[in-house]
């Protein structure tokens, strides 16, 4: 079989060790780290690889005359109009997914700070303090995890707790039978749920039927003594009523990668990427404060996704996809 022709391809949004990663792996290319509009002449590339900052409208593929494919490093793809490119017969590659085992072991690693008191016996020890006092955790073998969302990080997250010898009840507006099977779980409804679950932990989308899903009500009916886990998006917990329900001594603790002011984040790696600029609704933000500084909550910057591996596969599901492509087997197509 005759090789394909390498396509001429150019890349903007790129951190400088990204680019030469794709180099690396494609040859020759133009990149930026600069968006789209700004990153200057990308020699009218045949494949374009994007972030969301780069829209991609009618005017834009005007300026590009020989493109035949972009590949956008985002999951979400709502910055391509894909009406303009099937239009011009651009095909729209995405990366469905890269970091699914990544933010259920953020999630653990919250879970474990919280139940071993990790934080404060860092803190002390190395202050040179070796008392044990007030340190002492809880286990979590024979416990009840309950995980709502039982998708691509929640599967992850069931199989972790599992290493731990949780029992595992979840909750999904969907529920998939024999995956409950399969990993040894039971589906409950969400409030049964909340009632008999140590460990709550929220892996579903953040979609209007999931706004406040954890609310000052279904916060209540929580054990006194049980563990909140949010590594998906803020708005899914109702910020006030946590702190509501915090202050009369309820849960034992909070951990959080994700905050509900955080709503203009359309995907994670927008947060390494210089553009990004943050709006904060000021009543959430300042609630959100109060969370910061309280002694049972512990909070990481929407880190979860953010490991080596991770965005290393968000490259490698785009050389995919232009290789793919060249070879006339698109994979990961949008449009
Ligand atoms: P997924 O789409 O694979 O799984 C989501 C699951 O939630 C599905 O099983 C779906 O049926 C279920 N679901 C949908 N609507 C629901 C509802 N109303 N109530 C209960 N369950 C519902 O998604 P994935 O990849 O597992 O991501 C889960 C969450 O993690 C998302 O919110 C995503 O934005 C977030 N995330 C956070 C990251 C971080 O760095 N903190 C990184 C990547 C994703």
């Amino acid at each position: 079989m005759a090789t394909p022709k390498a396509l001429r391809i150019a890349g903007v949004e790129l951190e400088p060790w990204e680019s030469d990663y794709l180099v690396g792996a494609l040859g020759a290319g133009r990149f930026s780290e600069k968006h789209l509009e700004v990153a200057g002449d990308l020699g009218d590339p045949e494949v374009l690889s994007i972030f969301i900052y780069s829209k991609i409208t009618k005017e834009a593929l005007d300026k590009l005359p020989s493109l035949k494919l972009i590949t956008t490093l985002s999951t979400g793809f709502d910055h391509i109009d894909l009406a303009a490119c099937r239009d011009r017969g651009v095909t729209v590659c995405n990366v469905p997914s890269y970091g699914e085992n990544t933010v259920a072991e953020q999630a653990m690693a919250l879970l474990l700070a919280m139940t071993r008191k990790i934080i404060p016996a860092v803190e002390r020890t190395r202050h040179g303090d070796f008392r044990l006092d007030d340190l002492r955790g809880v286990d979590l073998s024979s416990k009840t995890a309950g995980v709502i969302g039982t998708g691509r990080i929640g599967k992850h997250m069931i199989v972790a707790l599992k290493g731990f010898n949780m029992n595992i009840v979840a909750y999904d507006a969907r529920p998939q039978p024999e995956l409950a099977k399969e990993l040894g779980f039971t589906y409950l409804e969400l409030n049964d749920l909340m009632k008999q679950s140590d460990v709550v932990t929220v892996h579903c989308p953040a979609i209007p039927e999931t706004r406040h899903l954890i609310n000052e009500v279904r916060l209540r009916m929580m054990k006194p003594d049980a563990y909140l886990l949010n590594t998906a998006r803020g708005m899914i917990v109702d910020t006030q009523a946590l702190v509501n329900v915090l202050n009369e001594g309820h849960l034992a603790g909070v951990g959080l990668d994700v905050l509900e002011e955080e709503t203009f984040i359309i995907d994670e790696r927008q947060l390494l990427s210089k553009p990004f600029n943050q709006q904060n609704d000021l009543r959430t933000v300042l609630a959100d404060h109060v969370l910061l500084n309280h002694p049972r909550v512990i909070i990481t910057p929407h880190n979860a996704f953010n490991t080596k591996e991770a965005l290393i596969r968000i490259l490698d599901t785009t050389i995919k996809n232009i290789r793919g492509f060249e070879m006339g087997q698109p994979v990961n197509v949008v449009s």
